[in-house]
């Protein structure tokens, strides 16, 4: 009896340690300084480094953190963390008498996942856990069924009723054009000064450096860029600058 016991303990003891390993049946792990953590931790603190822009050029999202950021980008806290970003928009706009009215005061967009949500696509492309295919990508952004960010729609026709100029500045290739255009007017965004995308030549170069140069020609034209939102860092640094960035959430993909 006591040898059976032993046995099985032997048995129960090995499943548990190769079950150890494996956050989804025991979901509990260690950081490196010996920190008991569970998985929502784990992932908790990737998405918060990601955001704080302290992980950079990651080319999926870690598998084990896949079905939480799934969670995250369908959930309340996802749509109060992006209201929350466009209320700071609003209130830099109403606060810091930045405006001069003169029809020069401009503000930058970014579109997908700033003024279009992609997260139809990634819902069926494993929410950032795949490695990025552009082919695929393309296919869905050339469908033109991109969802409009309902608070970023509040902010473009905000600054519409301003007299602000609005610029939008994608990474999205010329030959999406048409279909960009059709989808944005189809969610309600229309009325913009000009729609910036990469041409052959801007292909070469990592988006960082082509947004770049393009709010310096927005500014060689003597618009002041009072503020830019982007999902993406590559979005909002590098110089010249806006008086403001804003940077709204958005953990499933890296684009330098
Ligand atoms: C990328 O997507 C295309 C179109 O959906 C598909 O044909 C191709 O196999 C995919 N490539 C990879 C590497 O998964």
């Amino acid at each position: 009896m006591a040898r059976k016991f032993g046995i099985f303990l032997t048995i129960f003891c090995i499943l548990l340690t190769s079950c150890h390993a494996d956050w989804n049946i025991l979901n509990e792990q260690r950081t490196s300084s010996g920190l008991k953590i569970s998985l929502k931790n784990f992932c908790e603190s990737w998405r918060m480094n990601v955001e704080l822009h302290n992980i950079r050029n990651y080319q999926a999202v870690p598998q084990e953190c896949i079905a939480y950021i799934g969670k995250y980008m369908t959930s309340t806290q996802y749509q109060v963390d992006s209201e929350r970003t466009i209320s700071e928009c609003i209130l830099h706009l109403t606060t810091n008498c930045i405006l001069e009215k003169d029809g020069k005061d401009s503000w930058i967009f970014d579109i997908d996942d700033t003024l279009l949500s992609s997260v139809p696509y990634y819902k069926k492309n494993g929410f950032g856990g795949n490695k990025p295919n552009e082919t695929a990508l393309e296919d869905w952004m050339s469908q033109g069924k991109g969802t409009a960010l309902k608070h970023s729609l509040k902010l473009f026709n905000h600054l519409k009723e301003l007299g602000v100029q609005i610029f939008l500045v994608s990474s999205r290739k010329e030959h999406l054009r048409s279909a960009t255009v059709d989808n944005l007017v189809h969610v309600g965004f229309y009325g913009w000064k000009e729609l910036i995308l990469r041409s052959q030549e801007d292909e070469c170069k990592n988006v960082q450096k082509f947004k770049a140069e393009a709010r310096n020609k927005i500014i060689s034209k003597g618009y002041r860029i009072v503020g830019i939102i982007g999902d993406q860092w590559s979005s909002i640094v590098g110089l010249p600058s806006a008086k403001r960035s804003f940077k709204l959430p958005n953990p499933m993909y890296y684009i330098a």
